[in-house]
């Protein structure tokens, strides 16, 4: 009923007169707003949603080959180099606990005193009474070991990513994108409501390129990529986007949720690894899911630029709460342990450079994965990878495959997180495995 015809009828009914002549024009208002869309069960019942036939087939696929059901795999005790799955030990490589702190007694200690002194919560956004020492602590240590002048925590590392570009940007604003970089940056960057435009990976002059086109169009252009890719493991040539970038007056925003903490001499990253001033890049973020053990996610750069996310960005500073002190305590004991243990960052990479040399040398395909953590084992398909991955879990070898939607349907592999406390000999025999199962693997049958 439209708002002008109820109001029609209450004030007939309060004023004691007959509503006929309203149920009329209300039948005829209806018929005026002929349906655009023939609503059916698909509609209100999520049982008939098309999403669901995805997750069906794929069900249907696994049962079919009998394949033991992969994803919410449940383990027991602490993820590292191995982890207890279904009540076996595993060599895993499917955490992303770099540094392997996620069990460190000092990260432990430090999230259980933060319990003690605050709580479980702080009850409340930062901004009102949700502010303790700890979040300001962490936020200056990380500003220095960025050589940036201040940062900020978020509760979450990917609403922290949608939040900051989703502000930032706006309808009068371009968002230049690697078309590999993270679903959070691209959901930020639609959400914002700005131009958007993908260049192709890593592809530098494409994005020049896009810059002579179309800066003069817009006011501000943000440039997004990643330090290290999640999917493919490689980095990206930051001394090049940040000399466009200065050229063209955009602002750069790098994804640090796979190099922070890992590459660099450091392991303090991009900025780290090229010898960058921390100013070169405008946008610093990261997820606090990786290296440092814990949850949630950062920016830092000029304090201007933090001091409006922190009052103004809705989802990091505005209409959310505080991040759990448990988390930030958990946060900075990782961020000290990588400052007095640069080791640590060192040997990750070492680790996986010696898996990248001994998949090359077994003749595998390890894509463009270099001097990084994260190592794809390319496949031609998608069938091949869950078969690959159900072989090695077999064997008990914890490897995820990387399908479609998460990476092209024609870049099917299986992903391995290095980490720290990995062994040449644990390397050794999955490498040794993969090769094995290359060798006997079925043809695909275009089934999934
Ligand atoms: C590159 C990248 N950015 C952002 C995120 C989001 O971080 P989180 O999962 O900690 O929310 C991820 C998560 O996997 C990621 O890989």
């Amino acid at each position: 009923m439209s708002s002008d015809i109820h109001v029609e009828r209450l004030r007939a009914r309060l004023l004691g007169k007959q509503g006929g002549a309203l149920v009329d024009r209300e039948a005829q208002a209806a018929r005026a707003v002929a349906p655009k869309v023939a609503t059916g069960p698909e509609h209100y019942d999520f049982a008939q949603f098309p999403e669901l036939r995805e997750y069906a087939n794929t069900r249907w696929y696994y049962d079919k080959q009998g394949y033991e059901w992969n994803m919410f795999r449940e383990h027991a005790g602490v993820v590292s180099a191995e982890v207890d799955v279904a009540g076996r030990r595993m060599i895993n490589f499917s955490s992303y606990n770099y540094l392997d702190l996620s069990g460190d007694p000092r990260v432990q200690a430090a999230a259980k005193q933060a319990i003690d002194d605050y709580g479980t919560s702080t009850g409340s956004g930062r901004i009102i009474m949700g502010e303790i020492p700890l979040f300001a602590e962490f936020e200056r240590e990380l500003a220095d070991a960025l050589g940036v002048e201040d940062a900020v925590l978020g509760v979450s590392g990917y609403g922290t990513n949608v939040a900051t570009i989703g502000y930032l940007a706006r309808k009068q604003d371009l968002v230049l994108y690697d078309e590999l970089v993270h679903n959070s940056m691209l959901v930020g960057a639609k959400l914002s409501g700005a131009r958007r435009f993908a260049f192709a990976h890593n592809d530098c002059d494409a994005l020049e390129r896009l810059l002579i086109e179309h800066r003069s169009n817009f006011e501000r252009v943000l440039i997004l990529t990643e330090g290290v890719f999640s999917m493919d493991g490689d980095i990206p040539d930051m001394p090049r986007l940040i000399e466009i970038k200065k050229r063209h007056h955009a602002l750069l925003m790098v994804d640090e949720a796979h190099s922070m903490g890992v590459i660099g001499a450091r392991g303090f990253g991009v900025v780290d690894h090229f010898g960058l001033n921390g100013a070169d890049i405008d946008i610093h973020y990261a997820s606090m899911s990786k290296a440092f053990a814990t949850i949630g996610g950062y920016v830092a750069g000029r304090r201007e630029l933090i001091t409006m996310l922190k009052y103004y960005a809705p989802g990091l500073g505005l209409y959310i709460a505080s991040p759990m002190p448990a988390n930030a305590a958990a946060g900075l004991a990782a961020l000290r342990i990588m400052r007095d243990e640069p080791q640590r960052a060192r040997r990750v990479v070492e680790n996986a450079g010696y898996f990248r040399a001994q998949a090359r040398l077994a003749g595998l395909n390890v894509g463009r994965s270099e001097g990084s953590a994260v190592i794809p084992v390319m496949l031609p398909d998608a069938e091949l990878a869950l078969w690959m991955a159900a072989r090695m879990f077999e064997n008990n070898i914890f490897t995820f495959p990387m399908i479609f939607p998460v990476v092209p349907r024609n870049a099917a592999r299986l992903r391995f997180f290095v980490n720290t406390a990995h062994t040449r000999e644990q390397i050794d025999r999955t490498v040794r495995l993969l090769v094995e199962l290359k060798a006997v693997a079925p043809i695909s049958k275009g089934l999934f």
